[in-house]
This record gives C-alpha cells, sequence and structure tokens, in this order.
C-alpha cells in the first residue's frame, strides 16, 4: 500500500499540547486515505473543499524532495533557536537529525509540520517547501498541513482508550466510511504491532509495554496516511530490544512514507538513517547545519572536523 499526499494527523496531547489547541485538535479530524471522504486542498482557496484537487497542487516533479527548507530561522520570542537552516528531506527515504542538546532539532522537526505555530511567540523566517509549495504561505492551511505531516513523539502518548479506539480514532472522527476493522488491523500490520494485540484489542493501550505503546502511537499515526512521519526521539525512552524493533520498523515504513527523525543516538542514526543532518550550537545558540550528506558519508568521512568530533563522542 502506498501512502498519498494527504490527510496526516497529529494526534498528541503532549509537548506543547496541541489537545488545549482546537486547531491542532482538528488536525487528527483529517479523512484517512482510501476512505470515500473527499480529499481537504492544502491551499485555502474560495472554490469549495472536496473538490478532488488535493495532492495536486503538491504533486510536483518526479524526484523532488518531499520537503525543502531554505534559509531556516526560527525564533521564540527574541532568541533566534536555528539560524540560517537549509537541506531537503528526499522522499521514501529515512533523513535523520542528529546534534548536541539545544541545537534545534526539535524545533526544525516542528518546523516541518507547523507545529511551532502552536507555540506563542514562535516565528519563522526562511522557506519550508512542500513539493514545491512554501508551507508558511498565507494560503496555507496549517491543519491540512499537520494531516498530511505527522508526528511521533519521545514519550509514547496513547490516548486512555482501547487499542482499538487509539487506531480507530483519527478515522472515526473523520466519518471514515471504509471497512474500520481492516483498516485498524492494517495500521497495527504496518506498525508491527498487529500479532501481539490482535486478540486483546479491547484492552487498554496505556497497559501495553512501553515499546507497544510507541508502535501503537505510530499504528495511530498511520491510520490517517501521513505522506511522512516526523518522530522526535522515539526510542529514546525504550529498551534496546523495543530500539531495534522501532529501527526496522521505520525501515519498513519508508516504503511507503517519508521518514524525518530526530535521535540523540548515533549507531541509531548511522544504522537507520539514509541521509544526516548534523547540527551543531554556534556562540549565540542558535542551531546551525554543519553538514548534511549521505548517512554512510558523514559516518565514515566527514567533511568537517566538527562532525567527526561529534559523532565520535568527543563532544555533545
Ligand atoms: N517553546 C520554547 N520557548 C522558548 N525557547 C525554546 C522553546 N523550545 C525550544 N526553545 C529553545 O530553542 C533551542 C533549541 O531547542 P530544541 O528543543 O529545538 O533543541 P534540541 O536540539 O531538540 O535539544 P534536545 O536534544 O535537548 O532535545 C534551545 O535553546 C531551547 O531552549
Ligand atoms: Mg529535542
Amino acid at each position: 500500500m502506498r501512502a498519498t499526499i494527504r490527510d496526516a494527523t497529529m494526534t498528541t496531547p503532549t509537548m506543547t499540547d496541541p489537545a488545549a489547541d482546537p486547531s491542532a485538535r482538528q488536525a487528527s479530524e483529517a479523512p484517512p486515505a482510501g476512505a470515500t471522504l473527499p480529499p481537504r486542498p492544502l491551499v485555502r482557496s474560495a472554490n469549495a473543499p472536496g473538490t478532488g484537487t488535493a495532492g495536486r497542487e503538491t504533486d510536483g516533479t518526479p524526484g523532488r524532495p518531499a520537503v525543502d527548507l531554505s534559509d531556516v530561522s526560527v525564533y521564540y520570542g527574541a532568541f533566534r533557536a536555528v539560524r540560517d537552516v537549509s537541506f531537503s528531506v528526499p522522499t521514501h527515504a529515512i533523513t535523520a537529525l542528529i546534534g548536541p542538546s539545544g541545537s534545534g532539532k526539535s524545533t526544525l522537526l516542528r518546523a516541518i509540520n507547523r507545529m511551532n505555530d502552536l507555540t506563542p511567540g514562535s516565528r519563522l523566517e526562511g522557506e519550508v517547501r512542500y513539493h514545491g509549495k512554501n508551507l508558511y504561505a498565507s494560503d496555507v492551511d496549517p491543519v491540512e498541513v499537520r494531516r498530511r505531516i505527522g508526528m511521533v513523539f519521545q514519550k509514547p502518548n496513547p490516548f486512555p482508550k482501547s487499542i482499538y479506539d487509539n487506531v480507530a480514532f483519527g478515522p472515526r472522527i473523520n466519518g471514515y466510511r471504509g471497512n474500520l476493522d481492516d483498516l485498524v488491523e492494517r495500521s497495527l500490520r504496518q506498525a508491527a504491532l498487529w500479532n501481539e494485540v490482535k486478540d486483546k484489542l479491547k484492552q487498554s493501550g496505556l497497559a501495553l509495554s512501553g515499546g507497544q505503546q510507541q508502535r501503537l502511537c505510530i499504528a495511530r499515526t498511520i491510520a490517517v496516511e501521513p505522506e511522512i512521519i516526523l518522530m522526535d526521539e522515539p526510542a529514546s525512552a525504550l529498551d534496546p530490544r523495543s530500539t531495534l524493533q522501532i529501527e526496522e520498523l521505520m525501515a519498513e515504513l519508508k516504503e511507503n512514507y517519508t521518514i524525518v527523525i530526530v535521535t540523540h543516538n548515533m549507531q541509531q542514526a548511522a544504522r537507520a538513517s539514509d541521509r544526516t543532518v548534523f547540527l551543531n550550537m554556534g556562540e549565540d545558540r542558535a542551531g546551525y547545519v554543519v553538514e548534511v550528506d549521505e548517512t554512510v558519508k558523514i559516518f565514515t568521512n566527514p567533511r568537517e572536523q566538527l562532525t567527526e568530533d561529534y559523532i565520535s563522542g568527543r563532544f555533545g
């Protein structure tokens, strides 16, 4: 099954607490791909919604990156957290963001689905293009952005609902008219969790182990079939076995999705990603890109001494 460019979800009540924000809340109310609901356009227009134009305006040229950041700076009030960041995110690949604490990895990840908008006082300069379309253009619907670009967080955060209802949550709110049982099963299979939970779908998601909870959150995210999945240290709270499971899962998911992962774990970045963006923090405390390259190049023959020092554990 191939994901289409529409309808991501952002189903997390933590971090910037989108659950408390109505616009974020709506993000999990998107119709899933394959649903019988019409797709919604990314760009607001005077035309009636649901005319089947979603995706078309962002289809772009084949081979074009899914996301392109150019000269992106993000501010929290007067503080510039990242400066002049440029890199691109290739489709159907895993891009890792690495760098010391405070270098702006999470900030940049949140810039990709406009989640920083939910932080009062945050502001972005530069451009984040999604299939060529500037995501911060005034005609772009940020709720739709978050539908198409889903997010998984460091700490697994299932809803206090059954396993089934966790996965069915987004599709249900959208009035999904396909076979919900099939959708739940497919999502759980894609998240490599089905075999472990198929006999206890009515049990609470909170009763699962940490690693299972994180896979449940991944299932919940992909139940509405985003094109891109952003993961902020998705395995850092997990044991080594669960961590490896998440890494294996990411390798499977990239067949259908484009993934951007933040990780502190150098082995994980080296093992799991195709492309690596190394960020460092300047004297002004703003994060900046030191080097972007194929992961194998970054970890075997980086261009910059700073990269070499970081990946070999000499700082950070
Ligand atoms: N909501 C916020 N308000 C103000 N400053 C913030 C906010 N979020 C992050 N920052 C600041 O922006 C900078 C980058 O933070 P960010 O969380 O993106 O870094 P990070 O690389 O993800 O760090 P870590 O590895 O510790 O998770 C830091 O100086 C941080 O203090
Ligand atoms: Mg972070």
